[in-house]
Protein backbone atom coordinates (compact mmCIF):
# COMPACT_ATOMS: atom_id res chain seq x y z
CA UNK A 1 0.00 0.00 0.00
CA UNK A 2 0.86 3.69 0.15
CA UNK A 3 2.64 3.91 3.44
CA UNK A 4 4.87 1.21 2.44
CA UNK A 5 6.13 3.13 -0.71
CA UNK A 6 6.20 6.23 1.62
CA UNK A 7 8.55 4.15 4.41
CA UNK A 8 10.41 3.21 1.34
CA UNK A 9 11.11 6.50 0.08
CA UNK A 10 11.92 7.86 3.85
CA UNK A 11 14.30 5.16 4.45
CA UNK A 12 15.81 6.31 0.74
CA UNK A 13 16.89 10.02 2.14
CA UNK A 14 18.10 8.92 5.28
CA UNK A 15 20.15 5.98 3.60
CA UNK A 16 21.71 9.13 1.04
CA UNK A 17 22.46 11.51 3.37
CA UNK A 18 21.82 10.58 7.10
CA UNK A 19 23.85 9.52 9.81
CA UNK A 20 23.10 5.66 9.51
CA UNK A 21 26.47 4.50 10.24
CA UNK A 22 27.53 4.84 14.03
CA UNK A 23 30.71 6.04 13.90
CA UNK A 24 30.91 3.93 16.98
CA UNK A 25 30.19 0.61 15.08
CA UNK A 26 32.71 -1.26 13.90
CA UNK A 27 32.91 -4.61 11.55
CA UNK A 28 35.94 -5.41 13.54
CA UNK A 29 38.07 -5.66 9.86
CA UNK A 30 40.59 -3.44 11.23
CA UNK A 31 41.73 -6.69 12.97
CA UNK A 32 42.49 -8.68 10.50
CA UNK A 33 45.90 -8.14 8.47
CA UNK A 34 47.12 -9.45 5.51
CA UNK A 35 50.28 -9.35 4.97
CA UNK A 36 52.82 -8.16 2.31
CA UNK A 37 54.59 -10.20 -0.06
CA UNK A 38 56.94 -7.89 -1.40
CA UNK A 39 58.16 -10.87 -4.43
CA UNK A 40 54.82 -11.48 -5.72
CA UNK A 41 56.18 -12.82 -8.68
CA UNK A 42 52.78 -12.60 -10.92
CA UNK A 43 51.20 -10.08 -12.62
CA UNK A 44 48.18 -8.18 -12.17
CA UNK A 45 46.57 -9.67 -15.14
CA UNK A 46 47.43 -13.40 -13.60
CA UNK A 47 44.48 -12.79 -10.74
CA UNK A 48 41.18 -14.85 -11.61
CA UNK A 49 38.98 -13.53 -9.75
CA UNK A 50 35.56 -15.30 -11.24
CA UNK A 51 33.16 -17.28 -8.90
CA UNK A 52 30.15 -19.20 -9.07
CA UNK A 53 27.21 -17.84 -7.79
CA UNK A 54 23.16 -18.48 -8.72
CA UNK A 55 24.40 -21.03 -11.02
CA UNK A 56 26.51 -18.14 -13.56
CA UNK A 57 29.31 -17.40 -13.37
CA UNK A 58 30.98 -14.08 -12.40
CA UNK A 59 34.14 -12.44 -12.84
CA UNK A 60 34.56 -10.52 -9.47
CA UNK A 61 33.18 -12.58 -6.26
CA UNK A 62 31.12 -9.30 -5.28
CA UNK A 63 27.51 -9.01 -4.87
CA UNK A 64 25.50 -5.63 -4.70
CA UNK A 65 23.05 -6.37 -1.91
CA UNK A 66 19.25 -5.69 -2.42
CA UNK A 67 18.48 -2.12 -1.34
CA UNK A 68 15.35 -0.88 -2.91
CA UNK A 69 12.01 -1.08 -5.21
CA UNK A 70 8.58 0.41 -5.28
CA UNK A 71 8.83 4.12 -6.59
CA UNK A 72 10.59 5.88 -9.13
CA UNK A 73 13.24 6.87 -7.72
CA UNK A 74 13.86 3.44 -6.25
CA UNK A 75 13.73 2.08 -10.11
CA UNK A 76 16.46 4.46 -11.18
CA UNK A 77 18.75 3.12 -8.38
CA UNK A 78 17.58 -0.68 -9.11
CA UNK A 79 18.61 -0.30 -13.28
CA UNK A 80 22.30 2.21 -12.56
CA UNK A 81 23.26 -0.86 -10.33
CA UNK A 82 21.96 -3.61 -12.08
CA UNK A 83 23.01 -2.20 -15.35
CA UNK A 84 27.16 -1.77 -13.85
CA UNK A 85 26.68 -5.58 -12.22
CA UNK A 86 25.97 -6.73 -15.89
CA UNK A 87 28.88 -4.63 -17.11
CA UNK A 88 31.66 -6.13 -14.17
CA UNK A 89 30.09 -9.12 -14.27
CA UNK A 90 28.71 -8.96 -10.64
CA UNK A 91 25.53 -10.30 -9.20
CA UNK A 92 23.24 -7.82 -8.00
CA UNK A 93 19.77 -7.48 -5.65
CA UNK A 94 16.57 -5.80 -5.64
CA UNK A 95 15.29 -4.41 -2.76
CA UNK A 96 12.65 -5.95 -0.70
CA UNK A 97 9.64 -6.51 -2.96
CA UNK A 98 6.94 -6.19 -0.66
CA UNK A 99 5.98 -2.78 -2.71
CA UNK A 100 4.85 -5.08 -5.49
CA UNK A 101 3.27 -7.77 -3.61
CA UNK A 102 0.81 -5.32 -2.27
CA UNK A 103 0.84 -3.25 -5.52
CA UNK A 104 1.52 -4.96 -9.09
CA UNK A 105 1.58 -1.38 -10.49
CA UNK A 106 5.07 -0.89 -8.89
CA UNK A 107 6.24 -4.28 -10.18
CA UNK A 108 8.27 -2.34 -12.99
CA UNK A 109 10.58 -0.45 -10.69
CA UNK A 110 12.15 -3.54 -9.92
CA UNK A 111 12.50 -4.81 -13.83
CA UNK A 112 16.17 -4.76 -14.80
CA UNK A 113 16.59 -7.34 -17.52
CA UNK A 114 16.11 -4.93 -20.45
CA UNK A 115 19.35 -3.22 -19.13
CA UNK A 116 20.79 -6.34 -17.42
CA UNK A 117 20.07 -9.24 -19.14
CA UNK A 118 22.16 -11.71 -18.29
CA UNK A 119 23.57 -10.66 -14.42
CA UNK A 120 22.99 -12.70 -11.53
CA UNK A 121 19.61 -11.31 -9.97
CA UNK A 122 18.36 -11.59 -6.68
CA UNK A 123 14.47 -10.83 -5.76
CA UNK A 124 14.15 -9.69 -2.06
CA UNK A 125 11.33 -10.21 0.51
CA UNK A 126 11.39 -10.00 4.43
CA UNK A 127 10.96 -13.32 6.73
CA UNK A 128 7.70 -12.42 7.76
CA UNK A 129 6.36 -11.28 4.60
CA UNK A 130 6.91 -14.58 2.97
CA UNK A 131 4.56 -16.37 5.85
CA UNK A 132 1.71 -14.20 4.68
CA UNK A 133 2.95 -14.96 0.61
CA UNK A 134 3.63 -18.80 0.92
CA UNK A 135 5.99 -20.63 -1.33
CA UNK A 136 4.05 -19.99 -4.73
CA UNK A 137 3.70 -16.44 -3.83
CA UNK A 138 7.11 -15.95 -3.14
CA UNK A 139 8.24 -17.56 -6.18
CA UNK A 140 6.04 -15.33 -8.45
CA UNK A 141 7.80 -12.50 -7.36
CA UNK A 142 10.99 -14.14 -8.37
CA UNK A 143 9.74 -15.50 -11.42
CA UNK A 144 8.22 -11.67 -12.26
CA UNK A 145 11.39 -9.93 -12.47
CA UNK A 146 13.18 -12.82 -14.12
CA UNK A 147 15.05 -13.55 -11.03
CA UNK A 148 18.10 -16.35 -10.66
CA UNK A 149 17.71 -16.47 -6.58
CA UNK A 150 15.26 -15.26 -4.09
CA UNK A 151 16.93 -13.38 -1.26
CA UNK A 152 15.12 -13.48 1.92
CA UNK A 153 15.56 -11.12 4.58
CA UNK A 154 16.14 -11.25 8.38
CA UNK A 155 15.89 -7.89 10.77
CA UNK A 156 14.03 -8.68 13.70
CA UNK A 157 16.21 -5.79 15.64
CA UNK A 158 15.20 -3.16 12.59
CA UNK A 159 11.32 -4.42 13.22
CA UNK A 160 11.45 -4.18 17.53
CA UNK A 161 12.85 -0.33 16.30
CA UNK A 162 10.45 0.79 13.93
CA UNK A 163 7.04 1.48 15.65
CA UNK A 164 5.01 -0.36 12.93
CA UNK A 165 7.26 -2.98 12.49
CA UNK A 166 6.54 -6.83 13.96
CA UNK A 167 6.81 -7.96 17.86
CA UNK A 168 6.19 -12.01 17.10
CA UNK A 169 8.98 -13.96 15.19
CA UNK A 170 7.62 -17.17 16.15
CA UNK A 171 7.37 -19.46 12.88
CA UNK A 172 10.53 -18.43 10.96
CA UNK A 173 12.22 -21.45 10.66
CA UNK A 174 9.05 -23.41 9.39
CA UNK A 175 8.87 -20.95 6.55
CA UNK A 176 12.61 -21.20 5.69
CA UNK A 177 12.39 -25.42 5.60
CA UNK A 178 9.36 -24.30 3.28
CA UNK A 179 11.20 -22.06 1.01
CA UNK A 180 14.72 -24.20 0.88
CA UNK A 181 12.80 -27.18 0.08
CA UNK A 182 10.75 -25.52 -2.60
CA UNK A 183 14.21 -23.21 -4.13
CA UNK A 184 16.70 -25.18 -3.36
CA UNK A 185 20.27 -23.45 -3.90
CA UNK A 186 18.45 -20.48 -5.77
CA UNK A 187 17.08 -19.36 -1.76
CA UNK A 188 19.50 -16.80 -0.05
CA UNK A 189 19.24 -16.24 3.61
CA UNK A 190 20.05 -12.55 4.48
CA UNK A 191 20.39 -10.67 7.37
CA UNK A 192 20.20 -6.93 7.21
CA UNK A 193 23.31 -5.48 9.33
CA UNK A 194 22.92 -6.64 12.65
CA UNK A 195 24.61 -10.47 11.67
CA UNK A 196 24.03 -14.22 11.26
CA UNK A 197 26.09 -16.20 13.78
CA UNK A 198 27.09 -19.64 13.49
CA UNK A 199 24.14 -21.37 15.57
CA UNK A 200 21.49 -19.56 13.50
CA UNK A 201 23.74 -20.31 10.19
CA UNK A 202 24.35 -24.22 11.53
CA UNK A 203 20.50 -24.79 11.79
CA UNK A 204 19.71 -22.93 7.97
CA UNK A 205 22.17 -24.93 6.99
CA UNK A 206 20.27 -28.14 8.53
CA UNK A 207 16.96 -26.93 6.91
CA UNK A 208 18.48 -27.05 3.73
CA UNK A 209 19.79 -23.29 2.90
CA UNK A 210 22.92 -23.18 0.35
CA UNK A 211 23.10 -19.29 0.85
CA UNK A 212 23.97 -17.11 3.43
CA UNK A 213 24.77 -13.47 3.47
CA UNK A 214 25.81 -12.81 7.03
CA UNK A 215 25.43 -8.77 6.87
CA UNK A 216 27.05 -8.19 10.08
CA UNK A 217 27.32 -5.15 12.50
CA UNK A 218 29.42 -2.24 11.27
CA UNK A 219 27.97 -0.32 8.20
CA UNK A 220 24.47 0.69 7.67
CA UNK A 221 22.21 0.03 10.73
CA UNK A 222 18.39 -0.35 10.14
CA UNK A 223 18.14 -0.10 13.70
CA UNK A 224 19.74 3.73 13.37
CA UNK A 225 17.77 4.18 10.63
CA UNK A 226 14.67 3.35 12.22
CA UNK A 227 15.49 5.26 15.38
CA UNK A 228 16.18 8.76 13.23
CA UNK A 229 12.67 8.17 12.05
CA UNK A 230 10.94 7.49 15.71
CA UNK A 231 10.43 9.41 18.67
CA UNK A 232 10.46 9.62 22.03
CA UNK A 233 11.01 6.01 23.63
CA UNK A 234 11.07 4.13 20.84
CA UNK A 235 14.05 6.67 19.35
CA UNK A 236 15.71 5.91 22.85
CA UNK A 237 15.64 1.94 22.55
CA UNK A 238 16.83 2.25 19.64
CA UNK A 239 19.61 4.72 20.24
CA UNK A 240 20.46 2.13 22.78
CA UNK A 241 20.35 -0.63 20.34
CA UNK A 242 21.83 1.19 17.05
CA UNK A 243 25.39 -0.52 18.32
CA UNK A 244 23.82 -4.33 18.12
CA UNK A 245 24.65 -6.77 15.99
CA UNK A 246 27.38 -9.73 15.47
CA UNK A 247 30.18 -7.84 13.85
CA UNK A 248 30.67 -8.31 10.20
CA UNK A 249 34.40 -9.97 10.49
CA UNK A 250 33.29 -12.17 13.41
CA UNK A 251 30.11 -13.35 11.84
CA UNK A 252 31.93 -14.26 8.61
CA UNK A 253 34.77 -15.93 10.47
CA UNK A 254 32.88 -18.38 12.58
CA UNK A 255 29.57 -19.06 10.07
CA UNK A 256 32.52 -20.48 7.93
CA UNK A 257 33.94 -22.45 10.50
CA UNK A 258 30.66 -23.55 11.68
CA UNK A 259 29.44 -24.80 7.88
CA UNK A 260 30.60 -27.09 5.24
CA UNK A 261 33.03 -25.39 2.18
CA UNK A 262 30.01 -26.34 0.26
CA UNK A 263 27.90 -23.72 1.36
CA UNK A 264 27.63 -19.92 -0.42
CA UNK A 265 28.77 -17.19 1.87
CA UNK A 266 28.51 -13.61 1.13
CA UNK A 267 29.81 -11.22 3.45
CA UNK A 268 28.12 -8.09 3.87
CA UNK A 269 27.91 -5.20 6.29
CA UNK A 270 30.05 -2.58 6.48
CA UNK A 271 32.39 -3.48 3.57
CA UNK A 272 33.97 -0.60 2.54
CA UNK A 273 36.61 -1.25 -0.02
CA UNK A 274 38.54 -3.77 -2.36
CA UNK A 275 41.17 -4.39 0.65
CA UNK A 276 38.25 -5.05 3.18
CA UNK A 277 36.94 -7.25 0.30
CA UNK A 278 40.08 -9.61 0.00
CA UNK A 279 40.17 -9.33 3.78
CA UNK A 280 36.02 -11.12 4.06
CA UNK A 281 37.03 -13.74 1.40
CA UNK A 282 40.17 -14.47 3.44
CA UNK A 283 38.26 -14.78 6.42
CA UNK A 284 36.20 -17.70 4.07
CA UNK A 285 33.56 -15.64 2.63
CA UNK A 286 33.02 -16.53 -1.45
CA UNK A 287 31.43 -12.96 -2.39
CA UNK A 288 31.64 -9.98 -0.70
CA UNK A 289 28.44 -7.88 -0.03
CA UNK A 290 27.83 -4.32 -0.34
CA UNK A 291 25.08 -2.11 -0.38
CA UNK A 292 25.23 1.53 1.60
CA UNK A 293 28.72 2.96 -1.01
CA UNK A 294 27.39 1.76 -4.24
CA UNK A 295 23.88 3.66 -3.14
CA UNK A 296 25.55 6.91 -2.30
CA UNK A 297 27.86 7.36 -5.11
CA UNK A 298 24.62 7.09 -7.34
CA UNK A 299 22.43 9.02 -5.37
CA UNK A 300 25.25 12.03 -5.91
CA UNK A 301 26.16 11.15 -9.19
CA UNK A 302 24.23 8.83 -10.92
CA UNK A 303 25.96 6.00 -13.29
CA UNK A 304 29.20 7.17 -13.65
CA UNK A 305 29.90 7.92 -9.55
CA UNK A 306 29.19 4.85 -9.31
CA UNK A 307 31.03 2.82 -11.68
CA UNK A 308 34.00 5.44 -10.64
CA UNK A 309 33.38 3.78 -7.18
CA UNK A 310 33.45 -0.15 -7.84
CA UNK A 311 36.37 0.38 -10.02
CA UNK A 312 38.24 1.78 -7.18
CA UNK A 313 36.79 -1.09 -5.03
CA UNK A 314 37.95 -4.04 -8.00
CA UNK A 315 40.64 -2.37 -8.24
CA UNK A 316 41.93 -2.71 -4.31
CA UNK A 317 40.62 -6.29 -4.52
CA UNK A 318 43.13 -7.27 -7.26
CA UNK A 319 45.70 -5.27 -5.54
CA UNK A 320 45.28 -7.17 -2.36
CA UNK A 321 45.52 -10.29 -4.20
CA UNK A 322 48.76 -9.26 -5.89
CA UNK A 323 50.15 -7.85 -2.63
CA UNK A 324 49.69 -11.37 -1.10
CA UNK A 325 50.99 -13.01 -3.75
CA UNK A 326 47.26 -15.04 -4.69
CA UNK A 327 45.90 -15.69 -7.73
CA UNK A 328 42.90 -16.68 -6.76
CA UNK A 329 40.70 -16.55 -3.70
CA UNK A 330 41.34 -20.17 -2.96
CA UNK A 331 45.02 -19.44 -2.45
CA UNK A 332 44.52 -15.96 -0.63
CA UNK A 333 43.03 -18.22 1.90
CA UNK A 334 45.97 -20.19 2.36
CA UNK A 335 48.17 -17.44 3.10
CA UNK A 336 48.88 -16.45 6.97
CA UNK A 337 47.21 -13.68 8.24
CA UNK A 338 47.21 -11.83 11.90
CA UNK A 339 44.06 -11.53 13.75
CA UNK A 340 44.18 -9.31 16.45
CA UNK A 341 42.52 -7.08 19.27
CA UNK A 342 38.82 -7.58 19.81
CA UNK A 343 38.13 -9.74 16.62
CA UNK A 344 40.57 -12.39 18.38
CA UNK A 345 37.82 -12.05 21.86
CA UNK A 346 34.70 -12.66 19.63
CA UNK A 347 36.65 -15.75 17.34
CA UNK A 348 37.46 -17.18 21.04
CA UNK A 349 33.43 -16.62 22.16
CA UNK A 350 31.91 -17.82 18.85
C1 LIG B 1 19.23 -1.99 2.49
N1 LIG B 1 19.22 -3.33 2.89
C2 LIG B 1 18.15 -4.15 2.53
N2 LIG B 1 18.23 -5.50 2.69
C3 LIG B 1 17.23 -6.30 2.26
O1 LIG B 1 17.36 -7.51 2.36
N3 LIG B 1 16.09 -5.77 1.71
C4 LIG B 1 15.95 -4.43 1.53
O2 LIG B 1 14.92 -3.98 1.03
C5 LIG B 1 17.01 -3.57 1.95
N4 LIG B 1 16.94 -2.21 1.77
C6 LIG B 1 18.06 -1.43 1.93
C7 LIG B 1 18.07 -0.11 1.50
C8 LIG B 1 19.22 0.66 1.59
C9 LIG B 1 19.21 2.08 1.07
C10 LIG B 1 20.39 0.11 2.17
C11 LIG B 1 21.65 0.93 2.32
C12 LIG B 1 20.39 -1.18 2.61
C13 LIG B 1 20.35 -3.93 3.63
C14 LIG B 1 21.53 -4.27 2.75
O3 LIG B 1 21.21 -5.25 1.78
C15 LIG B 1 22.72 -4.78 3.58
O4 LIG B 1 22.40 -6.02 4.17
C16 LIG B 1 23.13 -3.81 4.68
O5 LIG B 1 22.88 -2.48 4.30
C17 LIG B 1 24.60 -3.93 5.06
O6 LIG B 1 25.44 -3.57 3.98
P1 LIG B 1 26.14 -2.13 3.88
O7 LIG B 1 25.09 -1.13 3.55
O8 LIG B 1 26.76 -1.84 5.20
O9 LIG B 1 27.13 -2.29 2.76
Amino acid sequence: DETTARRKDAHLDLCATGDVEPAQNSTLLEHVHLIHCAMPEMAVEDVDLSTPFLGKRLQAPLLLTGMTGGTERAGAVNRDLALLAERHGLAFGVGSQRAMAEDSARAASYAVRDVAPTVALLGNIGLYQAIGLGVDGVRRLMDAIGADGMALHLNAGQELTQPEGDRDFRGGYRVVEELARAFGDRLLVKETGCGIGPDVARRLVELGVRNVDVSGLGGTSWVRVEQLRAAGPQAQVGAEFSGWGIPTAAAIASVRKAVGPEVRLVASGGVRGGLESAKVLALGADLAGMALPLFRAQQQGGLPAAEEALKVILTGLRQALVLTGSRDVAQLRQRPRVVSGALKDWLAAL
